[in-house]
């Protein structure tokens, strides 16, 4: 397998650029595992460390700044699972504070941008920061048509139909507040409450079911299933923190005078009232309060009693409560410039280091991990810890019979701080410096680490851990989805000599099976089953199941989508795979190498003779409709399609609308012209056109639709 890690140390120290690009990189990669995927790789603060010296370089550079740098943009872009929502107001991310300092240095910037005011007698909302998934909520006269998630800031996913089973999500508005605007997009958080998070992982231990790792991650899984009778059975709830977009508002209510049943709302905590009295949840510990030191006072209560909420907190979003103060102070691409969130230091408790092991991954990297007492630390039991690689055990002085202080950074990865020397239980003397071991635990191969590098590896090829590692990749569930081959399987059959490679899996049958522990027939058959069924997975599924450094699925689909097939890919000159949009000269060179490896071409050569699937669809077929193309008869007209339509996939439906000069969004809006109605319709889709008034066109008649631009009668 090919050692694509070393190029790290290509990298010289002062090559800002090249250093600035990876950074990137790494930074789209982590964003898509933690928002898109819900599977976070690295702690928050390693994310944040990355995120912190990519600004530092483009504050010395900002001729390296580019425009998709993730400094200047929020969230990861959507799956693709859903029908895709553009947000009319950008939802966007807030900057941090982890100290009083920098709370105190966001207060100094306000008093910079409005040197007429005095920031220490102004107002501040200060709402505790709900650990859950953001999502916007639109109302059309009081009806809930439309929820989405965040995507990227600027395209989210339409789950309405799931929100829709979200019992604290009202399907219509109170007239308590008096009425309120005809278009309200309504912003918040859909969470989960610690209690039926912890009862629901009960129920899923009882049914011998996985378990989820965190309420924040079962949240944003829950919300992502494609069937919402799903979604209704999960313990989600919601908050609301923010008005979106707000139209419409009749002359009559508009008094602009602030007082509180009057929309539009000139404060925030106004805001909150209003929304309140609309019957939508609001959390009653949002307070308003003047000047900076009360701003200090409120986030250290919140702090002292993070504990004591139904749900998970992990800080306080401080906002400037004067509305009109927002359009003055205004935004960057990525954030507010009237809000911040300022977040708890991480969950730290003190436990006993047992012991350091060293575990192989799929590239032959070695981690030490700390093998630990186990103790319940931010919202779940940790006995395992990483400790990253040699330098940092050193670093840390962690040894073994240590008590050592372990913690989680709001996700899913724990992390061991360092020794906790002067707290009672610690040892009075130490055992010795842990020395990393010279020869790898799974096959005895010798460890090597090579210089200007931290990590240390196993060279062999052939090691058993490696290949059950690399083979448990392929068969995950964003890669090639093979389900039931999970880590045991995989070393019970690597172990047993049937496979040492992904494409060994094309050749078992119940044959090579037999005699093994646990293969009754019926798991035979599934597994065969599971294995045949992914062999019609898209070329992105197995650029990403391949495990190339940097490709992950956003990388993968960018790059399957633009050459189609592994043939033309193989093919592509390094520059053509460069200017792939979201590649770059680093993925692409990890790609090329790793195609150019004579083992790995080996593997690809018998996946592709056991039938895997290596093509992609193409994103835009017949883009080139040149001469002969139809008539403009949709010339600006913005036509959704939703269901099937006889004769045409999706793809040929919207092409078909292009050509014509038509539009065709994801998603129902005003201006939309007809929603074409085929089958087995989006019920969202059904529910936002009848409430907003918009014509529905049978699909059988899509046909006249385009030859004459007009409604069938
Ligand atoms: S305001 C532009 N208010 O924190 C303003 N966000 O790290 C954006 N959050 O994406 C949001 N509680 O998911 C706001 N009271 C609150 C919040 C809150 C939790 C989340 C939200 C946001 C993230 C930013």
């Amino acid at each position: 397998m090919a050692r694509t890690h070393r190029e790290k140390a290509k990298v010289a120290p002062d090559d800002r650029g090249v250093r600035a690009a990876e950074l990137r990189e790494l930074i789209d990669y982590h964003n898509e595992r933690y928002h898109a995927l819900d599977a976070p790789e690295i702690p928050d603060a390693d994310y944040d460390a990355l995120v912190g010296e990519l600004k530092q370089i483009e504050a010395e550079h900002p001729e390296l700044v580019t425009a998709d740098s993730p400094t200047q943009r929020v969230g990861a872009a959507p799956l693709g699972l859903f029908d895709e929502v553009r947000h009319r107001v950008p939802m966007m991310s807030l900057d941090n504070a982890v100290t009083e300092a920098e709370l105190g240095a966001w207060a100094d910037r306000l008093r910079r941008q409005l040197p007429d005011l005095d920031v220490d007698t102004l107002d501040f909302s200060c709402e505790p920061k709900v650990d859950g998934v953001a999502m916007s909520l639109t109302y059309v006269d009081g009806r809930f048509t439309q929820a989405a998630t965040r995507g990227d800031g600027v395209s989210g996913e339409d789950v309405t139909a799931n929100v829709a089973t979200v019992g604290d999500v009202p399907h219509r508005l109170h007239q308590a507040a008096g009425p309120y605007p005809r278009h309200l997009e309504v912003r918040g958080e859909v969470y989960m409450p610690t209690v039926a998070f912890d009862a629901m992982n009960e129920r899923q231990r009882a049914a011998g079911e996985r378990e989820f790792v965190n309420p924040r991650n079962s949240a944003a899984g829950s919300l992502r299933q494609k069937d919402p009778t799903i979604t209704a059975t999960r313990p989600l709830a919601f908050w609301a923190y923010q008005i979106g977009e707000i139209d419409d508002v009749r002359p009559e209510d508009a008094t602009g005078t602030g007082s509180a049943n009057a929309w539009p709302p000139v404060r925030q905590s106004q805001a909150l009232e209003l929304l309140r009295a609309a019957g939508l949840p609001v959390s009653p510990d949002a307070r308003r309060v003047t000047g900076i030191p009360a701003v200090f006072a409120r986030c250290a209560q919140l702090a002292e009693h993070r504990h004591d909420f139904a749900y998970e907190i992990d800080g306080v979003v401080v906002k400037v409560d004067n509305l009109t103060l927002h359009d003055r102070l205004g935004s960057t691409s990525r954030a507010p410039r009237w809000a911040i969130a300022f977040k708890f230091p991480p969950e730290e408790r003190t436990t006993r280091l047992q012991r350091i092991e060293v575990s192989i991954g799929r590239t032959g990297r070695a981690t030490p991990f700390a093998v630990l007492d186990p103790v319940f630390v931010g919202g779940s039991t940790v006995a395992l810890a990483t400790l990253h690689n040699e330098d940092q055990v050193a670093l840390k002085d962690v040894r073994p019979g240590d008590l050592v202080i372990v913690r989680k950074a709001g996700d899913v990865i724990p992390e061991v701080v360092g020794p906790a020397k002067n707290e009672p239980g610690a040892p009075k003397r130490r055992k010795p410096r842990w020395k990393f071991p010279t020869t790898c635990p799974s096959c005895g191969s010798p460890l090597v680490r090579l210089d200007g590098e931290s990590d240390t590896y196993c060279t062999n090829i052939d090691c058993p851990a490696q290949r059950v590692q690399r083979i448990v990749h392929f068969a995950s569930r964003s890669a090639m989805d093979i389900e039931g081959l999970g880590d045991q399987r995989v070393v019970q059959l690597v172990d047993a000599g049937r496979i040492t490679d992904p494409a060994d899996l094309y050749d078992l049958s119940a044959d090579r099976l037999a005699g093994l522990e646990g293969y009754a027939e019926i798991s035979v058959n599934n597994l065969l089953a599971a294995i045949e069924g992914s062999k019609t997975r898209p070329l992105s599924r197995l650029l990403v199941a391949l495990g190339i450094r940097h490709v992950g699925p956003a990388v993968a689909r960018a790059t399957a989508r633009a050459f189609g097939s592994l043939e033309a890919l193989g093919n592509a000159p390094l520059e053509v795979l460069a200017a792939v949009d979201g590649v770059g000269p680093v993925i692409a060179g990890a790609v090329a190498e790793f195609l150019d490896n004579p083992a790995n071409k080996v593997v690809l050569v018998r996946l592709g003779r056991a039938g895997v699937n290596t093509t992609e669809q193409s994103a835009s077929p017949g883009a080139d409709a040149g001469a002969g193309a139809p008539d403009g008869t949709l010339a600006g007209k913005s036509v959704v399609v939703t269901g099937t339509l006889e004769g045409y996939t999706r793809e040929e439906a919207e092409e078909a609308i292009l050509a014509r000069g038509g539009s065709s969004p994801a998603s129902v809006s005003k201006k939309t012209f007809a929603v074409v109605v085929g089958e087995n319709p989006g019920a969202a889709k059904l529910t936002k056109a009848e409430a907003l008034g918009v014509a529905l066109v049978d699909g059988a008649r899509f046909d006249e639709l385009l030859a004459s631009g007009s409604l069938p009668s």
